[in-house]
């Protein structure tokens, strides 16, 4: 059995001993152990086949991913069939291995929590059409996930959080700034125009052809750059951050991606190569790029904070900025968003780096947490459907840019 150890965010095996005196008082079935509730979730929005057992202490009961990250590297980008193919061929084998960790069986689940909105509609419809048989099968409840929810949610788990907080979502799919005052009460501060930051990041490491790296190969895209910017000088490069004159909480990549694909092919016209060779400059491109995108999104955030603290929806003196999704796990864009929570006297927030990608951990948390809320949780399974597209709460993005709310310049020496 793995528990979850909450203060450090790692996985720890306890001896027999140490879970009998943990579970003291709790339910006790012969020869068996666990909490009440136990939650199955499901995760394939995306590219990652993931499941999770999780109970409603916020232990992890056991856990399996499968991870696509490899071939579509190959194709040059997630294809939508090949995604459905590869989850469809791994998503028994990805729940048996959760439900085995955790020594679970399906009949003593309290309910199965999925994906189902939003994200890539054949991916969405292998997890739930999958986990409908099992609804089916063993007789259980079935709520519905939004995968978005799940990822401002994690925090729940691996720390003590109270709502309201403010949460920002980055991943390559999303780009999301939303106010979370409950399991499933939310208010969109701001969302980018038109593309991801984690899409930016995995079109300018193609176009840099970083898979081509030694170092790099195995790497996601927005993984890529923060690798190489390590060994990069920004000042090299000069990006200016998008969207400065608008006084709101949106954000923007792709007229940013453009600057840097023309810069790029001027680059090589320098050094003489072709496209599809390395640069020389690729290290210096990749920590402007890095750079550039961590002061759009800490100037965004900057001002979300500020927004809240002024209509009092957050804590003036002890507000929390919960920071989640695949680009949440660089090291360099947290510390950007560390200068400005250090500024506005509130508190920087991530999960670890493993529960901020996608996985199956979070839909199951989510599920625990709808479960005792009571929120969302279906007995009937009749016409329910996945919804590629769905924003998350109540889109005020509209008040913020009038509040047009000038942010403090930062010194951002990372
Ligand atoms: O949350 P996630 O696993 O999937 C969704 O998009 O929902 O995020 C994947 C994204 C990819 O674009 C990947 O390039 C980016 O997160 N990413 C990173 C890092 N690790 C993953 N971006 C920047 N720095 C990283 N270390
Ligand atoms: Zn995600």
């Amino acid at each position: 059995m793995l528990i979850l150890n909450k203060t450090a965010g790692v996985f720890f095996k306890p001896s027999r001993r140490k879970i009998y005196e943990f579970l003291g008082g709790f339910h006790f079935h012969p020869g068996k152990l666990f909490l009440h509730k136990l939650v199955l979730g499901i995760e394939t929005s995306c590219d990652d086949t993931a499941a999770a057992v999780v109970d409603e202490a916020g232990n992890v009961l056991g856990e399996a991913i499968h991870s696509q990250t490899e071939v579509h590297l190959k194709t040059g980008g997630i294809i939508p069939p090949v995604a459905q193919q590869l989850h469809r061929e791994n998503i028994q084998r990805i729940v048996q291995e959760a439900l085995s960790a955790s020594e679970v069986s399906p009949s003593e689940l309290s309910a199965i929590a999925t994906t189902v909105k939003p994200g890539l509609a054949l991916s969405l419809g292998v997890g739930l059409s999958f986990s409908l048989q099992l609804v089916d099968q063993f007789k259980k409840p079935f709520i519905p996930i939004h995968h978005m929810e799940a990822h401002a949610l994690t925090i729940r788990l691996t720390n003590k959080v109270e709502f309201p907080f403010l949460v920002l979502l980055i991943s390559g799919g999303h780009c999301l700034l939303a106010l979370a005052r409950g399991v499933s009460d939310f208010l969109l501060l701001g969302k980018s125009l038109d593309i991801a930051p984690g899409d930016m990041l995995d079109k300018v490491a193609r176009r840099l052809c970083l898979i081509k790296h030694p170092e790099c190969s195995t790497m996601s895209g927005g993984k890529a750059i923060e690798h190489l910017a390590k060994q990069g000088n920004r000042l090299h490069f000069d990006f200016q951050p998008p969207m400065q004159r608008a006084k709101n909480c949106d954000f923007s990549f792709s007229g940013l991606q453009h600057v840097i694909d023309k810069m790029i092919m001027q680059k090589e016209k320098e050094e003489g190569i072709e496209q599809g060779q390395i640069l020389s400059s690729a290290a210096d491109i990749a920590a402007a790029v890095q750079h550039t995108v961590a002061c759009h999104v800490a100037k965004r955030t900057h001002r979300a904070i500020l927004f809240c603290k002024q209509r009092g929806l957050l804590h003036q003196s002890n507000a929390v900025l919960v920071v989640s999704g695949g680009v949440a796990s660089n090291l360099y864009i947290r510390k950007a968003l560390e200068i400005v929570t250090n500024a506005t006297q509130s508190t920087l927030l991530c999960p670890p780096p493993r529960l901020c990608t996608d996985n199956g951990v979070m839909i199951a948390w989510n599920g625990v947490e709808r479960l005792r809320a009571g929120l969302g949780i279906l007995h009937n399974t009749e016409g329910i459907r996945y919804e590629p597209k769905c924003p998350l709460g109540v889109d005020i993005s509209k008040e913020v840019g009038e509040a047009a709310i000038t942010v403090p310049r930062l010194k951002m020496k990372i």
